[in-house]
């Protein structure tokens, strides 16, 4: 047998029984190291002492063994790297401390605006009344002239409005959806609307241009004040969990006769008098009134057969009230700090 053969097998036998990193690497310098097998069997075969044909036949064989077993020995230490690092993973799997705290996930939270609109939507929906959204984009008829706001009413100004190039507005209220409503359900009707609204407003702790209302509107037969009063009153207790006090004073709306504002007795001095009621122990808190005829009529509805009322809650400002939020621009702010502190109570 030709030595390479034999160093051949001999490689591999040794390999074949080296496991460990360190084992394969004792093997390398054993056979390619500066006094190993191969490395001397080159320098040992007096290549000068052969003959041209010889030198030939036994250089290509050399070189094609040391190639041979440099990748072979590379690749049996790949291979015993791979088994140390897998031996190092069971190892510290092995050594899993339990009583380490764990991986902390962040769990969503929902808007204060999310929460509190859902609140009422529940309570009005068990009061009969279905929730419909509408549109952001809306139509200055339905906005304005359909509420029986005249052009010339301070709402139309451009102060007020936002106005797109098509000649469609930003809606600023959600009474925009009275008269569509009632178009397409005709009456006996209960519905709410909550949605986003806009106005072209100059921005500061009370003040901004996207904020949230929740309207209602209730026509049926024999609608009066008192059914208002009662609805409003039914509301505020279940959101507020205890029976609140009202008033109304009178209040301007084109789309309403009569109209009120309808005040709450402060929650939080219970009417003594503190700084979120700025000392006079009411908070104004929800416009209302007594559907005007002229609306009925925009929506097809027989004035003289039906009566009803509708109201605009700020939801955003609801929300600042039910949660204590001093600064309506946290609302928009889009930090999950503020949406955070919310509690979901489904
Ligand atoms: N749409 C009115 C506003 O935004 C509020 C309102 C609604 C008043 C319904 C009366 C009845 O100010």
């Amino acid at each position: 047998m030709e030595p390479w053969q034999e160093i051949r097998n001999e490689l591999q036998a040794a390999l074949g029984s080296a496991k460990r990193l360190d084992e394969v690497e004792q093997i390398r310098v054993r056979f390619l190291g500066r006094k190993g097998k191969i490395t001397l069997l080159a320098k040992e075969t007096g290549f000068s002492r052969l003959t041209p044909e010889d030198r030939r036949h036994w250089g290509s064989q050399l070189n094609s063994l040391k190639r041979w077993a440099e990748e072979s020995i590379e690749q049996a230490l790949a291979e015993a790297r791979a088994r140390e690092a897998a031996r190092a993973a069971e190892a510290s799997r092995a050594r899993l401390d339990v009583t380490l705290p764990g991986i902390e996930r962040r769990v969503g939270s929902l808007h204060p605006i999310s929460l509190v609109q859902m609140e009422l939507e529940d309570i009005f929906q068990g009061m009969g009344f279905m929730v419909l959204t509408g549109y952001e984009v809306e139509t200055e008829y339905y906005n304005f002239d359909a509420l029986n706001i005249p052009p010339d009413h301070p709402a139309r100004d451009m102060q007020d409005t936002f106005w797109l190039d098509n000649g469609m507005i930003l809606r600023t209220h959600t009474s925009a959806n009275q008269v569509r409503a009632l178009e397409e359900f005709g009456a006996p009707l209960r519905a709410i609307f909550p949605g986003r609204c806009f106005r072209y407003e100059a921005m500061d702790a009370s003040h901004e241009n996207t904020f949230y209302q929740l309207e209602g509107l209730l026509v049926d037969r024999d609608i009066s004040v008192a059914n208002l009063i009662a609805v409003m009153k039914a509301l505020l207790g279940e959101v507020f969990h205890r029976e609140v006090k009202v008033r109304l004073r009178p209040g301007f709306f084109p789309f309403v006769e009569p109209g009120f504002e309808l005040d709450q007795q402060c929650p939080f001095c219970d009417g003594v008098g503190c700084s979120v009621c700025k000392q006079s122990g009411w908070i104004e808190l929800i416009p209302c009134g007594l559907v005007h005829p002229k609306v009925l009529e925009y929506g097809r509805v027989d004035p003289t057969q039906f009566t009803g009322f509708a109201f605009g809650m700020g939801l955003t400002r609801l929300a600042m009230l039910k949660f204590g939020i001093p600064d309506i621009r946290l609302f928009n702010s889009g930090d999950l700090r503020f949406c955070e502190q919310f509690p979901v109570v489904l």
